[in-house]
């Protein structure tokens, strides 16, 4: 996943100052991500952002939110037109197959609109009036998608009528944008609260996500007419950052489940099927013939790669129209159920969201994290270690795995391939936590935490939200939630991991140094942004090379000596920072 924005901050102007008056921002901007009215709630709610009460508003399950967002994708169509049009005769043209629930614009390649019904027959009925284009010296496949050219048949007639139309953002902020934000923010607290703000999807941007997969399973319903393509990982958890891909799913349970009515009687009915040697290698075929259907068929997919001998096979493409990378994959529940636990997380509390998204861009802007696969750590494991940083927190700002699953009612059981993914799938039945730290105060001490922990000898394990011995010597543990057997990270390298221990206890130190008044030389850059700057930790690292003690250990003493003296520290839990004059 790519995290546009953060990467390139060394040539920025140093325009911004940072605020002398250090003021607490109560700004609530934490919600499920995902149903804006949610989240618009949420963010009038103010009060309650930095401390563990949170709005009591009641939130949504996931799967609430995914059958909503299904159904609202399935009444939408895409249009793509030229920019000189009027709003009003658009929408009065496209009314005339039904009434318009809501629309948006944006820009791709052109201008697009994604409008949705109120009916989903208000598709078919603009589909019926639609014609297939005569392509003059090349050939068109007649396929009948969602996917919509609107031509002016008078173009000077619509030009003089044009209204200004409002593009939907649909990038994260330049580097330049960023960065300002930054330093005019009032707090670390404020800085972390803004990136999140900036970063994350916007409502426009989960419908298009939805959209997408709709489109897609247009495509492999030709197949499978029952199937479900689902989207999971960051596009629905409530971690993901604009431009990260968009992962899908084939999900064909539907059809199996569709046949358990039917068995009435004596008798059962099965459907007369091709077997093969494996569930894997039924995999891989469907997903290479859904493959095909997608380069050749499917509008606007390009680039279509079947990457099938991967351990979770896969056709990868881009999604022209909607800008997205996809990845589609099929019989992947757990990852689905995975997403589902990382929303109900990230909504737990205001706190969470905030600080995985920090720590992401921490990460990509260091190079920590790719979007090329290798052996460096992965965003999905950068969250599980932040979910488990929480968890150690006196008392706990997150609860464990298992304590989620001991709230589970009958409803919530889930066994999948033989393992319990149950929890409680409610999250008003879950108690907010009483932890009132600030996010200043969580971002120091997780750099604190990692920067010390014995990945040496033990793993990660949100399950129990306690560190375990490890079972295996990689040099990273970090226990997969279901299939507890696997690690998530077992692909990261020694020097890789050792490359985030190293980043971590600079960033934990330049973090002590800005408490206790002594800002990092370039003092403009401050706080959250002397973080994301490349030049900064490696002028950290460069100056401490030429002293004789290796670079960790220092930092290490160092931290040692910043816990003995916490009691004495600055940070208040109210999210005020105060200066010590005397060091
Ligand atoms: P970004 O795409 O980087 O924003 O984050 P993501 O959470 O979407 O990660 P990614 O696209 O790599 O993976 C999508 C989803 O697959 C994750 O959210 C997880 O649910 C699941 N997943 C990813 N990696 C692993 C892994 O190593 N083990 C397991 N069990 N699931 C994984
Ligand atoms: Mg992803």
């Amino acid at each position: 996943m790519a995290a546009r924005g953060v990467g390139l901050l060394t040539h920025l102007p140093l325009r911004a100052q940072r605020s002398q008056v250090l003021r607490p921002i109560h700004r609530l901007l934490s919600c499920p991500g995902t149903v804006a009215a949610d989240a618009r709630k949420e963010e009038q709610s103010s009060g309650s952002a930095e401390t563990g009460s949170e709005d009591r508003t009641p939130k949504k399950r996931f799967s609430e939110v995914q059958k909503e967002r299904r159904e609202q994708a399935q009444r939408s169509v895409l249009i793509h037109f030229p920019n000189k049009i009027s709003e009003k005769k658009f929408l009065k043209y496209l009314s005339q197959h039904g009434p318009i629930n809501n629309h948006f614009f944006y820009e791709s390649f052109g201008l697009y609109a994604v409008v949705e019904f109120c009916q989903k027959e208000s598709v078919a009925s603009l589909q019926s009036v639609t014609r297939t284009p005569s392509m003059g010296t090349e050939a068109a496949i007649p396929f009948r998608s969602r996917c919509f050219h609107l031509k002016l048949k008078n173009a000077s007639n619509q030009t003089s009528e044009q209204s200004c139309i409002t593009r939907s953002n649909q990038s994260p902020p330049s580097s330049k944008k960023l960065f300002e934000l930054l330093c005019d923010a009032e707090s670390i607290d404020d800085q972390l609260n803004t990136l999140l703000k900036e970063f994350q999807l916007t409502e426009e941007n989960t419908k298009l996500r939805y959209f997408t997969c709709s489109l897609i399973e247009d495509i492999a319903a030709a197949y499978f007419p029952d199937c479900a393509v689902r989207p999971f990982g960051s596009s629905v958890n409530g971690f993901g950052k604009l431009g990260c891909d968009l992962d899908m799913f084939l999900d064909l349970d539907e059809i199996g489940k569709f046949s358990d009515h039917k068995t009435l009687g004596n008798f059962l009915m099965e459907f007369q099927v091709k077997n093969v040697p494996s569930e894997r290698i039924a995999t891989q075929k469907i997903l290479s013939v859904i493959g095909e259907c997608l380069d050749h068929f499917g509008p606007g997919c390009v680039g279509v790669q079947k990457i099938l001998n991967a351990r979770c096979p896969l056709v990868r493409f881009s999604h022209q129209a909607s800008g997205f990378q996809c990845d589609l994959t099929t019989n992947n529940r757990i990852a689905l159920k995975s997403s589902e636990l990382l929303y109900i997380y990230g909504a737990l509390d205001s706190r969470v969201r905030a600080l995985v998204f920090s720590i992401r861009c921490w990460a990509r802007a260091h190079s920590l994290t790719s979007s090329i696969p290798g052996a460096w750590i992965t965003n999905f494991s950068l969250t599980m270690m932040v979910i488990f940083f929480l968890q150690k927190r006196s008392p706990p700002i997150l609860p464990t795995l298992d304590y989620l699953k001991s709230l589970a009612d009958a409803e919530d059981k889930c066994i999948i391939e033989g393992h319990n993914c149950t929890f409680v799938c409610d999250l008003n039945r879950i108690k907010p936590s009483g932890n009132t730290e600030t996010l200043e105060l969580l971002l120091k001490e997780f750099f604190e935490y990692f920067g010390n922990f014995a990945f040496n000898k033990n793993s990660i394990n949100i399950r129990q939200g306690k560190e375990q011995n490890k079972p295996e010597p990689s040099p990273l543990h970090i226990q997969n939630p279901f299939e507890t057997s696997l690690n998530i990270s077992k692909n990261v390298s020694q020097s890789q991991l050792q490359k985030f221990v190293d980043l971590a206890r600079e960033s934990a130190w330049i973090l002590h140094q800005e408490v206790n008044g002594h800002p990092s030389p370039s003092s403009k850059l401050w706080g959250l942004a002397a973080l994301l700057l490349p030049s900064v930790a490696k002028n950290v690292s460069q100056t401490k090379r030429k002293k004789k003690k290796p670079a960790s250990e220092r930092v290490k003493n160092l931290l040692e000596s910043i816990k003995s003296s916490s009691t004495e520290n600055s940070t208040n839990t109210n999210g005020t920072r105060t200066v010590n004059t005397q060091t």
